[in-house]
C-alpha cells in the first residue's frame, strides 16, 4: 500500500520531479495562506495613549499591504509555479482554480498577487508585452456570511468558545497573565483584560515597529516576549478542545475533504479543477493546522501557507500530504499528521479527522445547504450570493456582537 520508493524520494527531497519519477501524481491542491505584511488598521488597532495614533501610512490604506508584503505573496505564487509547473501547465483558465479571499482588501490583493506569481501569461496568453500579468477570477463574501473563513463568527462557535472561556481550567491558564494585562490596561488607557485584546495590541506594536516607529518605553517590559506568549495562548485557546477545533478550523477542513471525496468519486466539478486557494488571515492558518493536529506554526507569519496535496499512486490509491511554507523565513517543510505518515493514505487521513470535521448542521451554520453561500465551486454559485431572497437566512443568525478583527 505504501510505495516504498516514493516514501524514500519524498523523505530526501521536495521537488515535483520526484512525483514524476515515483509515479505518484498530484491530483488536487488546496492552498491556504496568510496575507502579506501590513500596516495597522487604525480604526480597529489603536489605544488612547498611543503616540503614533495619528501616524499616516499614506499611500498605504488602513490595514493595507506594504510593498514587502506584496512581494511576499507574489513569492508564494512563484513557489507554486516552481513546484507544480507541469501540473498547472502553461496556461491559466478560470475553471482550473477556485480562488477565495476574505472580505478585506489585503486578502483580496494577496490572492491576486499569489495568482500573479503562479500564472504569468505565456505564449498565446501574453496580451501586453510590457505587463507580465494576467487577470484572474476570484471570490469573496462579506465576513458576516463567510463561515468558511470567518467560522469564529458562527453562533455555534461563539457560544462554545464563550462557555469554554468561563471554565475554571481556562481561567486558570489566563490568570497567570493577570498582572501583565493590568500593566497594559494602565499604560494603554484601555481595557486589556482578555488574551485577544493582548493579541490585537501585540500585532499593532509589531506593525508599528516594522514601520520604524519607536514604541513607548513602557512596552519594553512586556513586548515582544510576554505579549507573544499571551498571543500564542490566545491562539491555542481558540482551538483548545475537539469541539473548538471542529467548529473553527474544521469548517475549512470540511470543505477540503468534501472536495477530495468528490474528486475520488469522479464528481468534482468542473472536471478540470486543479486547485483551491484561500487567502485569509493568521487565525485561519493557526486554526487549520491545529485542526489537522500538525500545530505548526504556533503564530503564523505573513505569507504562511499550508499546502494540502491530494496524490494518487499507480494503483489509483489516494494520499494526502501536508506542506508548510513558513512565509517570512521562506522554508518549505513537510508536515506529518499525528497518527499517520508524511504521505497519508486518504482513508487513514479521513478516519483521523472524523471528529474534527463538522456535521451538516454545524457546517451550514447560516442556513441549509441550499442557502450555503460558501458552497460555491462554480461561477453560477457566485451569482447565488446576489439572490436577495436568500439573504434573510443570513441576517437572522448574524451574531449581534462579533469580533471580526482578524489580522
Ligand atoms: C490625534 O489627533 C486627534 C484629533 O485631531 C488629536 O486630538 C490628538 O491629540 C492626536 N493625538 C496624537 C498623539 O497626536
Ligand atoms: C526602516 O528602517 C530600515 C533600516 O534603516 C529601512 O531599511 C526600512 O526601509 C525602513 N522601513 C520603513 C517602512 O521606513
Ligand atoms: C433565488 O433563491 C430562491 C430561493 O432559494 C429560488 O427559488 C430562486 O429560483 C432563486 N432565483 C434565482 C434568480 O436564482
Amino acid at each position: 500500500m505504501y510505495p516504498g520508493r516514493c516514501i524514500l524520494f519524498y523523505a530526501l527531497s521536495l521537488t515535483l520531479a520526484d512525483l514524476v519519477y515515483c509515479e505518484m501524481q498530484v491530483k488536487l491542491l488546496h492552498v491556504l495562506f496568510r496575507h502579506g505584511d501590513k500596516v495597522p488598521h487604525q480604526e480597529y488597532q489603536n489605544y488612547p495613549n498611543d503616540p503614533h495614533r495619528n501616524h499616516s501610512y499614506y499611500p498605504i490604506e488602513n490595514g493595507g499591504l506594504t510593498n514587502q508584503g506584496k512581494m511576499r505573496e507574489y513569492k508564494i505564487g512563484m513557489l507554486l509555479r516552481d513546484r507544480y509547473n507541469k501540473y498547472f501547465g502553461q496556461y491559466y483558465w478560470p475553471d482550473m482554480i477556485y480562488a477565495q479571499s476574505t472580505y478585506f482588501p489585503r486578502t483580496q490583493m494577496s490572492l491576486q498577487l499569489v495568482l500573479a506569481g503562479l500564472f504569468p501569461p505565456k505564449d498565446k496568453q501574453i496580451w501586453n508585452p510590457h505587463l507580465p500579468w494576467s487577470p484572474v477570477s476570484s471570490f469573496f463574501v462579506h465576513y458576516n456570511a463567510d463561515y468558511l473563513l470567518f467560522p469564529h463568527l458562527c453562533p455555534q462557535y461563539t457560544s462554545t468558545y464563550a462557555r469554554f472561556l468561563r471554565e475554571d481550567q481556562t481561567r486558570e491558564m489566563i490568570s497567570k497573565y493577570q498582572d501583565v494585562m493590568k500593566y497594559l490596561s494602565k499604560y494603554t488607557g484601555k481595557d486589556v483584560s482578555t488574551t485577544s485584546a493582548v493579541y490585537y495590541l501585540y500585532n499593532l506594536f509589531k506593525e508599528q515597529a516594522a514601520q520604524n516607529l519607536t514604541l513607548p518605553k513602557w512596552t519594553e517590559k512586556v513586548y515582544p516576549k510576554t505579549m507573544k506568549d499571551i498571543t500564542a495562548l490566545d491562539f491555542n485557546l481558540r482551538s483548545y478542545t475537539r469541539d473548538l477545533k471542529r467548529l473553527n478550523g474544521g469548517m475549512l477542513l470540511r470543505k477540503v475533504t468534501d472536495d477530495i471525496k468528490e474528486l475520488r468519486t469522479g464528481n468534482l466539478r468542473p472536471s478540470g479543477r486543479k486547485a483551491f486557494f484561500f487567502s485569509a488571515h493568521e487565525l485561519n492558518v493557526a486554526t487549520f493546522v491545529r485542526t489537522l493536529g500538525t500545530d505548526d506554526p504556533v503564530l503564523p507569519a505573513y505569507g504562511s501557507t499550508v499546502i494540502l496535496e491530494t496524490l494518487q499512486d499507480e494503483n489509483e490509491m489516494y494520499y494526502i500530504r501536508v506542506l508548510l511554507w513558513t512565509g517570512v523565513t521562506e522554508r518549505l517543510i513537510v508536515q506529518t499528521v499525528p497518527g499517520c505518515t508524511e504521505i497519508c493514505p486518504l482513508d487513514v487521513f479521513l478516519d483521523l479527522m472524523k471528529n474534527v470535521i463538522p456535521t451538516d448542521a454545524e457546517y451550514y451554520c447560516y442556513g441549509t445547504e441550499s442557502t450555503n453561500i460558501n458552497k460555491r465551486n462554480t461561477d453560477s454559485a457566485a451569482s447565488d450570493f446576489w439572490n436577495f431572497s436568500k439573504w434573510p437566512y443570513l441576517l437572522i443568525v448574524i451574531p449581534s456582537i462579533v469580533n471580526f478583527r482578524y489580522f
